[in-house]
């Protein structure tokens, strides 16, 4: 076990799965509850919720930090992703030096194999994030349930910014049988809305200030869907960024919230969610709202 040392507080941070996996033998009881986050790191006030929330919740909280390769469509963004693993300690420790961390390398945790398994969601998948990032799904089923059966937690934390992402484990954990809750947390958001992202960091000051457009536009939306069929509120999103030079719009899709299908005819019993993807300068953001 390697102790992070910061102000005088010690965590134990694990590299290898063989040694967290003694670790937490030698601390859990048969009643003992663990909450466990998995992170791609660079950590942000919306993962330390989910701590606080895990924290609150069960006797033992373990955070995963791995960027995984296999759910990244492009190798540019891959490249691209922020890796700020000192920062990240620190700010878990400031939190509180409770919580375990085990941040794997590739070869640890994919056992020198990085390939994903492939995976039927029931058609989850194929929607909005599964048509523009190809095998983007496959790769977080794979790591998600890779993860699942090192750290064996009761209670799993995911944020809804990930909206699909959260359905999609829900779908893995129930085809797979296995024990665990998984959890949905709230959006946290920047002062102007943004959806906080580890992506944000990549942002320039400017940028991250206009994109506040993007909630703007949900929220729209929003009031919108109370009166207006769901294309109509699509064709008027799509017209709301054409205007715009800095933000390019991906897709826009009202879906119900528990198939993910597009909504065709507005039915009062289900519940409708807007789904956002934009591109700012090569920089990928996605957002969503619950609508009714
Ligand atoms: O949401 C993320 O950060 C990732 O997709 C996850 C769940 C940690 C899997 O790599």
């Amino acid at each position: 076990m390697f102790v992070f040392n910061f102000n005088k507080t010690t965590m134990p941070v694990f590299y290898r799965k063989a040694t967290f996996n003694t670790y937490l033998n030698s601390i859990k009881s048969q009643n003992s509850t663990l909450g466990f986050i998995p992170t791609m790191g660079a950590l942000h006030l919306g993962h330390l919720s989910l701590m606080q929330q895990s924290l609150s919740e069960n006797k033992f909280t373990v955070v995963s930090i791995f960027v995984n390769p296999t759910q990244f469509n492009n190798p540019v963004d891959l490249a691209k992703y922020p890796r700020t693993l000192e920062s990240d300690l620190e700010k878990i420790s400031n939190l509180n030096d409770q919580i375990i961390v085990y941040a794997p390398s590739v070869e640890d945790l994919y056992d020198g194999n990085p390939i994903s398994q492939s995976f039927d969601f029931d058609g989850l998948e194929n929607q909005m994030e599964g048509k523009f990032r190809p095998g983007h799904f496959d790769g977080v089923g794979t790591i998600v349930k890779r993860l699942f059966e090192v750290v064996n937690p009761t209670n799993a934390y995911f944020g809804e910014k990930d909206f699909q992402q959260l359905q999609i484990v829900k779908k893995m954990v129930q085809k797979n049988h296995l024990n665990v809750n998984v959890i949905g947390c709230p959006i946290y958001r920047e002062s102007n809305n943004l959806a906080m992202s580890s992506r944000n960091e990549l942002l320039t000051v400017q940028e991250r200030h206009d994109a506040s457009i993007i909630y703007s536009t949900l929220i729209t939306s929003k009031e919108k869907f109370k009166t207006k069929s769901a294309q109509t509120v699509e064709l008027w999103a799509k017209k709301n960024f054409e205007k715009d030079k800095t933000f390019k719009l991906e897709y826009f899709q009202i879906a119900d919230e528990a198939t993910l299908l597009p909504c065709l005819i507005k039915n009062k019993n289900k519940k409708y969610r807007a789904f956002i993807a934009v591109f700012v300068n090569n920089i990928r953001l996605i957002d969503t709202i619950l609508l009714n």
